[in-house]
């Protein structure tokens, strides 16, 4: 029986924000994760020449073979460049380095900034019956985030409960009112969520209040916590819900996909 929750086509969330460190990665691979536990069928694009998404979900540099860069430049099948998992439903388009030299190699290509929004909508993948893709973005608004942000209906910002967090996100709606202008006009704010979160510092909490204070329903009720599995889980390749199931880190990304479930079920 079809699911009325279930969209057709995936809905694709870029996850960014142009500050180094803040969780983006930690949330691609565990809200992913906690959405293909729940059953959902999710490609996680690994759009950062860091390529850590890609080793956190256990695919060595050495064993990537075809890349987000073939994807890009090449103009690979997306088949041949998804990989599975250790985790059912969950399937990665793994990058490397090579990544890194797209913006110089890209500059006299016109079709430069919708190079993700074309690869995403190659027919081949409906086969894989997608609910969610989510875009890892590199920390920067380069051409490789205005590209996500093109092949995007929306853009999660994790941000990290610390002093100045606010600061960075006015260049970031400004990239994201741009794309608006310009490629993509239905462009959303998917939400912003709050990570690293301490309750013992008062700076998580004063953070927290400003960021609802300024951005209201924009701010996820789900606050990620600090939480030393969540940093320990890739050195493992694997995600947190599977490294430790019941810890905090865990229970947080679970309500994190229940959230967006729930939002999107009601749109
Ligand atoms: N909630 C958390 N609790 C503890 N450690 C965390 C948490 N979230 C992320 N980390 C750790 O903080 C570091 C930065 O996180 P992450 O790599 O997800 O950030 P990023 O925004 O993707 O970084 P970059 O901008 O370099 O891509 C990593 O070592 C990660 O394991
Ligand atoms: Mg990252």
């Amino acid at each position: 029986m079809s699911d009325p929750t279930r969209p057709a086509a995936p809905r694709i969330i870029a996850i960014a924000n142009q500050k180094g460190g803040v969780g983006k990665t930690t949330t691609a691979i565990n809200l992913a994760a906690a959405l293909a536990e729940v059953g959902r069928r999710v490609l996680l694009v690994d759009l950062d020449p860091q390529g850590n998404a890609s080793t956190g979900l256990g695919i060595e540099p050495a064993a990537r073979g075809l890349t987000t860069y073939d994807l890009l430049i090449e103009d690979a099948d997306i088949e041949q460049v998804i990989r599975s998992t250790s985790v059912e439903g969950l399937f990665l388009c793994p990058a490397t380095t090579d990544l890194s030299s797209a913006d110089i190699e890209l500059v006299s290509n016109e079709k430069r900034s919708f190079l993700l929004h074309d690869a995403l909508n190659q027919p081949v993948l409906d086969g894989f019956n997608l609910d969610y893709v989510l875009i890892d973005c590199p920390p920067s608004l380069s051409l490789l985030t205005v590209n996500a942000m093109i092949a995007a209906q929306s853009v999660l910002v994790p941000l990290q409960a610390e002093f100045f967090a606010l600061e960075g996100l006015s260049q970031l709606m400004l990239s994201i009112r741009t794309v608006r202008q310009s490629a993509n006009k239905d462009l959303r704010i998917e939400g912003v969520v709050l990570t690293m979160y301490d309750v013992r510092n008062n700076l998580s909490q004063q953070v927290e209040s400003d960021a609802r204070a300024n951005l209201g329903q924009l701010v996820f009720q789900t606050v990620i916590p600090r939480n030393v599995r969540l940093s320990e889980a890739p050195s493992y390749s694997i995600p947190v819900l599977s490294y430790d199931p019941l810890s905090k880190g865990s229970t947080a990304y679970r309500a994190l996909a229940q959230e967006l479930l729930s939002r999107h079920a009601k749109v």
